[in-house]
């Protein structure tokens, strides 16, 4: 089916020759000189593309953006040279793309061909998101899904990795075969190898028949091993040589099994790191980075969020069948600047929640767990004094909180533990024994120098927190800037930790 076009008539010199180009280039195009007309035929034709051609400031065009965007319809404004001037105002017009007039018609041609392609190609994968960053992860799928080179896909939890992995499957030529995700980190290291690569009757204790491993299950697929970070080194070993030769023995079995699988891999640990602690195979890690995708964390793409929250409020209230109206302004801001360590994940669950909790048609600011709203790591104590305050009395808000917060616990300290994960030379954490002090550890008489972080058993993660900080602020003679920088925080965070730990 052809492409449908909608174009604004508000500028006759601009909209005339450019419905030609479009028509010429195989679109469909309709012209509307009333925008009422154009937000009836929004809602009735669900077109690929609106193209608003002038009077872009006017309240009908910001309306008919604002249709179209819910829809998720792509809408390309056409500006004056003069609205340049202000661009705080073409900001706030709501629309996926602008170009300046007098624009070409085979310019816009190319633009508007873009601008549909990756709408349909957002649909086929389910992949959302406007952000350079996503943008760029959609033309890598593009690009990797046709061959059957190892992919390794790399980002911390909840980014959409096995999303990633699943549209790199279904734009495959292995499409309609099978797809087998196995979680490495979900199994002892024993059962693992048998899972993937099955046993012969007999193997072990209580293998009482042949099992096929998941490697020979995808044959002719795509097999997506997830936390590929966790796998132990024996494991990693024949892992290798199925990833060179793509052949491999089934536990207790002594004949040789070859299959056609594509690898895909995915880790939310730095798995470079893994090689220099030596806990990864670098002959391995560089068999599964053939090619590689990022996927960066939400609260670096913020432009993103107000999409997933649309559609995931779209999802939800369907689902739950729930007649829902969307999401205030204000509302909407929060969730922008909300830190979502959890990522998409986070932000899709808290979504779900809100639709089904939310007392009217619309999510309000009111409605969002105000520890959404606080910084990763700021380990605020969980507040169980808001207890018996959720509600209309009954336990459903109550168990949602305590919830939330168990849930939210768990990811700062994730979170946590990525970022001394991620700074091993900058901050060490020593686990002292029981009846070691700080003092046995400290150099003697050594008073510049990095500060070890002190881990003693009974300290809570705030208390580490605290540490790190003292120490980070200490190397750096108090320069809160490069204390912040060192210790992967933003400089305001660091002061509010500064606050929170009084350490002024
Ligand atoms: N760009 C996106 N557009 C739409 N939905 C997304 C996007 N990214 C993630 N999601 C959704 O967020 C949830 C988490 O995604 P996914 O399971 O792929 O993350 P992950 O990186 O594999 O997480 P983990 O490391 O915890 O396994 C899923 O429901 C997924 O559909
Ligand atoms: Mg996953």
């Amino acid at each position: 089916m052809p492409s449908q076009i909608l174009i604004t008539m508000d500028d006759l010199e601009t909209a005339v020759p450019l419905n030609a180009a479009l028509e010429s280039a195989g679109f469909t195009t309709a012209m509307f000189s009333s925008l009422d007309d154009a937000r009836g035929a929004v809602r009735r034709e669900n077109p690929d593309l609106v193209v608003l051609t002038g009077a872009v400031h006017d309240p009908h065009a910001t309306q008919l953006a604002a249709l179209a965007r819910d829809a998720e319809i792509s809408t390309l404004a056409l500006l004056e040279p003069t609205d340049s001037e202000r661009a705080e105002r073409v900001g706030r017009l709501g629309v996926t793309e602008t170009m300046m007039k007098p624009a070409r018609p085979d310019e816009i041609v190319e633009t508007a061909r873009r601008l549909i392609e990756r709408r349909r190609f957002q649909e086929r994968t389910g992949i959302i998101g406007e952000s350079p960053a996503i943008q760029e992860v959609l033309v890598k799928i593009e690009q990797m899904a046709p061959v059957s080179s190892t992919v390794l896909v790399q980002g911390e939890s909840g980014t959409g990795k096995e999303l990633v992995a699943k549209a790199l499957h279904d734009l495959s030529p292995r499409r309609g075969k099978p797809f087998i995700a196995v979680n490495c980190a979900a199994l002892p290291e024993t059962l693992l190898e048998s899972e993937l690569f099955g046993h012969e009757k007999g193997a072990f204790t209580g293998a009482a028949e042949r099992r096929l491993g998941r490697f020979e299950l995808a044959d002719t697929g795509t097999i997506f091993l997830d936390e590929i970070g966790e796998i132990q080194l024996s494991t990693q070993v024949k892992l290798l040589r199925v990833l060179e030769s793509r052949t491999f023995f089934r536990v207790g079995g002594s004949q040789p099994i070859k299959v056609n699988v594509r690898v895909i891999a995915a880790t939310n640990r730095a798995l470079r790191d893994g090689v220099a602690l030596g806990e990864f195979r670098d002959d391995l890690y560089y068999r599964l980075n053939v090619l590689n995708i990022y996927l960066a964390p939400l609260r670096e793409r913020r432009e993103d969020i107000p999409l997933l929250v649309r559609r995931f409020i779209r999802e939800f209230a369907q689902a739950h069948d729930r007649p829902f109206r969307g999401i205030t302004g204000e509302a909407m801001q929060r969730l922008v600047s909300a830190p979502w360590p959890g990522n998409v994940r986070q932000l899709r669950n808290l979504i779900e929640s809100m639709v089904v909790l939310a007392p009217g048609a619309e999510i309000r600011a009111a409605d969002i767990p105000p520890d959404i709203l606080e910084g990763p790591g700021s380990l605020l104590p969980v507040r169980i004094g808001s207890l018996g305050h959720g509600g209309a009395g009954s336990a459903g808000p109550e168990l949602e909180f305590i919830l939330r917060s168990l849930i939210e616990l768990k990811l700062q300290v994730e979170e946590l533990r990525r970022r001394l994960d991620d700074q091993p030379q900058r901050v060490q954490v020593i686990e002292l024994g029981d009846h070691a002090t700080v003092a046995d550890l400290l150099p003697a008489g050594d008073g510049d120098g990095a500060q070890p972080v002190v881990y003693r058993p009974g300290m809570t993660m705030a208390d580490v927190e605290k540490a790190a900080i003292e120490a980070a602020l200490h190397e750096y003679q108090g320069n809160r800037r490069k204390a912040a920088e060192i210790l992967g925080i933003g400089e305001r965070t660091l002061y509010r930790k500064i606050k929170a730990y009084r350490l002024e």
